[in-house]
């Protein structure tokens, strides 16, 4: 039995921007496999489309209308493809939707799991533990502030300044929310840190995270210089569990994390506002991916991994579960993989395998 108002609250409206690229392809088996869940686990969502993508920006000068974070402010979460295209330099896709979404929603939290599923390749050879790490990336200032300038432009004098911004409640929130993350795993927090060589912001990273450390004495809690931490992913990654950085630090932490695991393409992320007072975005790591947009080759992975952290994030924890279980099926027990990751299968081949691994609804579900 459920009465209304819990059925109201298991309804979401959930925007949806499939961008550029094989962002438009990747989106709509992600959607379907959304469906099939909410379908089975007895809740609903309303697809809020919204053509926001290069292509917009060609016919309107701007990657999203004057009010479009008014629009996506109506909606419980967003889930975005992938924006970018040759023909608009990278920093105005970036700066024009995906960069004012992550500050006005202040998604200080840009979460990406680096795990092995069984069945892939990691270009490592030592991989018999497995690989899952969970980094935590501080998505709303550090290194990539807007504080800074250029000056005595294109004289032998010119020179550029751009300022790294830390916070105490910046770096507080953001190792609070890994220190309770890995309290959920198992129990190990190492901090990305360069406090040797920058030594007024790192040193203050650091300092805080100590402090907040206190309070978290049962988790196993280190820091680490960001370059030997780098290496580490990569002699060493059966060893990490949750993982804290700074904006950059966390940016190029990841990219190894998700070559480790095997893809690009299967690499989700969430950019979350913890406290629910603002729409969270959920899109894979990767790009628009030009050189095999259009093609029907790309893996879905990414994209459906990224709706089921979302499932998750709005408490749909079951369905959330069951989404990474036919992941998982699929991947260790079929051979149907996309060229990515050494087969010949296409996004609908592979998206329609998660599909029928899914568990379907055997009785209705009723009020
Ligand atoms: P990319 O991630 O689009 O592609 C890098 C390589 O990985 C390519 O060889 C591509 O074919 C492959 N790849 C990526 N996703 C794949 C998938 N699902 N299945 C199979 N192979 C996959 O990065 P790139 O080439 O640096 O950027 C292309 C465009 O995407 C640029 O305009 C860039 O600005 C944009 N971009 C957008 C992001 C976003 O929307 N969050 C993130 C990264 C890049
Ligand atoms: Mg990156």
């Amino acid at each position: 039995m459920m009465d209304a108002a819990a059925q109201q609250a298991r309804h979401y409206p959930i925007a949806v921007l499939a961008g550029d690229g094989i962002g438009r392809e990747v989106m709509p088996p992600a959607l379907e496999v959304v469906e099939s869940v909410a379908h089975t686990f007895g809740f609903s969502v309303d697809w809020v489309e919204y053509p926001w993508s290069c292509e917009y920006y060609a016919e309107t000068g701007a990657m999203m209308p004057a009010d479009g974070i008014d629009r996506l402010s109506e909606q419980k979460a967003i889930l975005l493809g992938a924006v970018g295209d040759p023909s608009l330099p990278d920093h105005l896709s970036l700066w024009g939707l995906l960069i004012p979404i992550r500050r006005a929603f202040d998604q200080y939290i840009n979460l990406r799991p680096a795990r092995l599923m069984p069945g892939v390749e990691s270009p490592l050879r030592n991989t018999d533990r497995g690989i899952d790490i969970m980094v935590v990336r501080e998505n709303s200032e550090g290194e990539y502030s807007e504080v800074g300038g250029r000056m005595f432009r294109g004289t032998p004098e010119e020179f550029a300044v751009q300022e790294a911004v830390f916070s105490r409640r910046g770096i507080t929130r953001v190792v609070t929310f890994a220190a309770e993350l890995a309290r959920k795993r198992r129990s190990r927090l190492t901090s990305a840190t360069k406090s040797n060589g920058i030594i007024h912001s790192m040193t203050f990273w650091d300092e805080v995270f100590r402090e907040v450390m206190v309070g978290y004495a049962d988790v196993d809690a280190q820091l680490m210089h960001v370059d030997a931490l780098a290496a580490r992913f990569v002699s060493h990654p059966h060893d990490l569990d949750v993982v804290v950085g700074s904006n950059l630090f966390g940016d190029i932490l990841t990219d190894i994390g998700a070559v480790i695991v095997g893809s690009m393409g299967m690499a989700p992320s969430a950019n979350l506002n913890p406290e629910g007072r603002h729409p969270s975005m959920f899109e894979p790591v990767h790009g628009s991916a030009p050189d095999i947009a259009g093609r029907g080759v790309a893996n879905p992975i990414g994209q459906i991994w990224s709706a089921a952290m979302m499932l998750d994030h709005l408490g749909e924890t079951e369905a959330s579960e069951a989404m990474m279980h036919a992941i998982h099926t699929v991947l260790g027990d079929s051979d149907i993989r996309t060229p990515d990751i050494g087969g010949t299968a296409s996004t609908s081949e592979m998206a329609s395998a998660v599909l029928q691994s899914l568990p379907q609804r055997t009785e209705p579900v009723t009020a």
